[in-house]
């Protein structure tokens, strides 16, 4: 994406390895957003396994692209099996929920495992880039299918009405490896010159909305309100939100859907008022090993991101102020689960597909056993 008419992406390879010197991949650090664009240098596997837990990266696929990349830095001195599998080890424990971890970590580990060690290392950084390659274009795809569908609400506007989206967290290209899930289809509804407005979740306690979705609609130029994150039932109520599009860290087999935490909430208000509630997502989102929802670890964090809250004074100083009794216990679940009944449908790289496991197996049949 431009910022400031510059290209991004969220990771790249700022030095492939060469005779005695390891890669190294650069990183925006998010957790400065919105306040600074910084970047920084991952040059050995535990920068990788830090920036995927302390969040310097986080989204789900850009999770996996970052984990990729991990296994990639961990071979730089040692390509031995024993090395492979703590390295894939390091990298799995960093966060519970999303799939897209696993399923980077697998793709690595299947091709990695049979080779020759001497051959493990450039082969390692091969896939990691194609795995970030292939996450742009699938999210680009997933722009085409979802554009569709803002089209055709589009359509039943009078002139002068803008088609008014709401989404939760931060399902935009920081949460990927460019164009994000949820925000590619208002991407490419912006492009083509549809009127659309988005309701950001501020989402928290980690503000990916605020912080991270508010900061990436507006250097875009897409027209936004932030709000905090009780108001979209009543948005809804008053006919203010045409449809609702969230990314999701893992969907099951059966469709169920998690995602930030909040997410379920507002698929209940969308049901509640009629509201059509989409899921965007890349297939590598979706765990053919898991049926119900409900078997999906829901990443519990510190309670400091509840009872702190962080931002920036008028001098440019960033600062956390604590906005709860120190001694209050807190509780922090990260995500939770939206049951398929309540999801109107899944934005795909291969088009829109109904939450159900019939749907999705027919469409994603050479998937179920790869997971
Ligand atoms: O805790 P985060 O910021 O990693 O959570 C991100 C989300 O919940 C996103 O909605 C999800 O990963 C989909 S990203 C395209």
């Amino acid at each position: 994406m431009k910022v400031d008419g510059k290209d991004w992406r969220t990771i790249w390879v700022e030095r492939l390895p060469a005779e005695g010197e390891g890669g190294a991949v650069g990183i925006i650090d998010q957790t400065k957003l919105p306040h600074r664009l910084e970047t920084i240098t991952l040059s050995t596997l535990d920068d990788a396994a830090v920036a995927i837990s302390d969040m310097l990266v986080r989204g789900a696929p850009l999770i996996g692209a970052t984990a990729a990349y991990g296994v990639a830095l961990a071979l730089r001195d040692d390509a031995s099996d024993a090395r492979l599998s703590s390295a894939y080890d390091t990298l799995y424990a960093t966060r519970p929920t999303a799939v897209n971890l696993r399923w980077a970590l697998d793709e690595m580990l299947g091709l990695l495992k049979p080779l020759r060690h001497a051959e493990r290392e450039a082969a390692a950084w091969k896939r990691a880039g194609e795995i970030a390659n292939d996450d742009v274009a699938i999210n680009r795809q997933i722009g085409e299918t979802g554009l569709e569908l803002i089209r055709s609400i589009a359509a039943t506007k009078k002139p002068g009405e803008k088609v008014n989206i709401l989404t939760h967290c931060n399902a935009g290209w920081l949460a990927t490896v460019d164009w994000g899930t949820a925000t590619a289809p208002i991407y490419r509804a912006h492009e083509e010159g549809i009127d659309i407005h988005v309701w950001v979740d501020e989402t928290r306690p980690r503000n990916q909305g605020a912080y991270l979705t508010a900061w990436e609609l507006g250097k875009a130029g897409v027209d936004h309100h932030l709000i905090v994150d009780n108001t979209g039932g009543h948005l809804m109520q008053h006919g203010m939100v045409d449809l609702v599009i969230v990314g999701t860290d893992r969907t099951t087999a059966s469709g169920d859907v998690c995602n930030k935490i909040g997410t379920y909430l507002k698929a209940l208000a969308a049901h509640d008022n009629d509201v059509p509630f989409y899921v965007a997502l890349p297939s590598s989102t979706i765990d053919f090993t898991i049926d119900s929802g409900f078997d999906i670890p829901i990443e519990e964090r510190s309670g400091r991101e509840v009872s702190i809250v962080g931002g920036i004074t008028a001098e440019g100083t960033i600062v956390e102020v604590q906005i709860s009794p120190t001694d209050t216990p807190t509780a922090n679940y990260a995500f939770d689960v939206t049951p398929a009944r309540l999801v109107t449908g899944l934005i795909t790289e291969r088009g829109l597909v109904s939450a159900d496991r019939a749907a999705i197996a027919e469409r994603f049949q050479d998937r179920i056993g790869n997971a």
